[in-house]
């Protein structure tokens, strides 16, 4: 379980440039009232998050109601690729709501028809269906569906076999938790299903053997055979670190699906819509799935998801069989299409690949400074994370990444609580509008965080230590 951050008001150093301002206590004082009736209100669960009360955010500025502002390198959970609140995205929304359309349920809509249309136009030629649902959990299910039903029809009631990969993340929903790789995060759900499998995920840093051999030998230990699996689903990259499987493994898994007759599946929902440095995440691989599932950074702002497919595979579920009651909202619709142009024509995936070596060479630089605890770092488009770990030891210490983003958070930078399956990743992911000169000020900063909270978890103790050995003194 995370640790929550402190809602206590602390008094810091004011900070004031042309990307941040911190001009008061942090939380502000008056915004107790807010926090205290979220936590009486809504579940522990919903408490991980540094404590800023969202009053506006603009492009990739967070701010509250009391003159603070933050540099936001979280982008809401990698959803604001086009920048929060990007005046094309409102202005369709308003459009949209004067219409006035607000819902249509699967009736048609020509912001839907608008919208799947323009999707196929980014999406390769191959995946030509798209099923339009409304969050990322949503869609994996779907896939797993999907998935099945064609192992189903192409190798009976015995394919249906779903291998996710181990570490993996694609929701809490019950499927799409237990299709990815955090043990930890399942035992609510007991009866785990035994034809849903994992794989190790060939990272390279927490499973240094990266060759294919490895998701062989994972189906064999699993009981399965080829001809029991319908699906592969993994996530693009693996959004713990964040990290991508060697092209080869990729390649191999590709080609070994197609033998068997297996859904090739990316989660895109993380990687696509530029976040990478390429409009899809998979272009790395250079391998074509036969589903993609996405999300997040669809619309940059609301909640919007889809699944985008092979006909075959799609076509599956006759009229009415395979729908959602909120499935490509039109006002969603309208603000992913107005989302997604402005992605193109801003070239803002461009922008994620240009700016990809500022970000990496950011990262390395405060490992270099603090090799002992930044154990593993990953920069892809505008997508890094620094794994951080005990000193010298490779074990995950979310409290220093937990101490890292709190100090960040009271110095102007917003990033979300540490992920990773043991809470070690300290993740920096900037909308895409974001200039090389603002992301160099967020890299300061995380730099200027990390020296200190490494300072205080590990130098603190050491003086404690001196002092004992003081008071001992007199005995010698
Ligand atoms: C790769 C991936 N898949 C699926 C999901 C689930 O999406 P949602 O939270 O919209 O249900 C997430 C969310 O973080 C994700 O990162």
């Amino acid at each position: 379980m995370g640790k929550e951050f402190s809602i206590t008001p602390r008094e810091v150093a004011h900070v004031e440039t042309k990307y941040r301002r911190i001009v008061t206590a942090v939380p502000h004082p008056d915004s107790l009232a807010v926090l205290n009736k979220l936590r009486e209100f809504e579940p522990n669960s919903m408490r991980g998050q540094p404590p800023v009360v969202w009053d506006r955010a603009e492009d990739i500025f967070v701010y509250d109601k009391y003159g603070n502002r933050w540099l936001d390198c979280s982008s809401g959970v990698l959803v604001t690729n086009a920048g929060h609140a990007a005046p094309e995205v409102r202005k369709a929304i308003s459009a949209q709501v004067d219409k006035p359309l607000l819902h249509n349920y699967c009736f048609p809509s020509e912001e839907r028809a608008l919208f799947v249309e323009a999707l196929a136009g980014v999406s390769p030629p191959e995946l030509k269906k798209i099923f339009l649902l409304t969050t990322g959990s949503e869609a994996v299910e779907c896939v797993i569906k999907l998935s099945r039903a064609h192992g189903i029809k192409v190798g009976g009631n015995s394919k249906i076999g779903i291998v996710g990969f181990e570490r993996g993340f694609h929701g809490r929903t019950l499927g799409s938790q237990q299709a990815g790789g955090f043990e930890g995060q399942k035992s609510w759900i007991v009866n785990l299903d035994p034809a849903i499998v994992h794989a190790p995920f060939p990272d390279g840093y927490w499973q240094t053997d990266t060759s294919f051999e490895t998701f062989l030998e994972a189906i064999d230990k699993s009981g399965l055979k080829p001809e029991n699996i319908a699906g592969v689903l993994m996530e693009t990259y693996q959004g713990v670190g964040p990290d991508f499987a060697p092209k080869d493994y990729v390649r191999q898994l590709a080609s070994w699906c197609r033998q068997n007759k297996v859904v090739l599946v990316f989660d895109e929902v993380q990687a696509g819509f530029g976040r990478t440095g390429k409009f899809w995440g998979f272009e790395h691989y250079g391998v074509i799935p036969d589903i993609i599932c996405c999300g997040k950074g669809i619309s940059s702002s609301l909640p919007l998801s889809a699944v985008i497919g092979r006909e075959e595979i799609m076509d599956q579920f006759g009229p009415g069989s395979m729908t959602s009651t909120h499935t490509g909202n039109p006002v969603c619709c309208a603000a992913a299409m107005a989302s997604l142009k402005k992605i193109i024509r801003e070239n803002l995936t461009g922008n994620a690949a240009n700016l990809e070596p500022v970000l990496k060479s950011g990262l390395k630089r405060i490992q270099a400074k603090h090799p002992e605890v930044v154990g593993h770092i990953t920069a892809f488009g505008l997508v890094g994370g620094m794994q951080i770990i005990k000193s010298g030891h490779k074990e995950p210490d979310h409290n220093l990444a937990h101490g890292i983003i709190e100090r960040c958070f009271q110095k102007g930078l917003l990033l979300f609580a540490p992920v990773g399956a043991w809470g070690q990743t300290v993740k920096i992911n900037p909308p895409l509008t974001i200039p090389k000169d603002a992301l160099e000020e967020a890299l300061s900063v995380l730099e200027e965080a990390t020296d200190e909270a490494v300072a205080e978890q590990y130098q603190q103790p050491k003086k404690k230590r001196a002092g004992k050995l003081h008071a001992s003194a007199p005995h010698s």
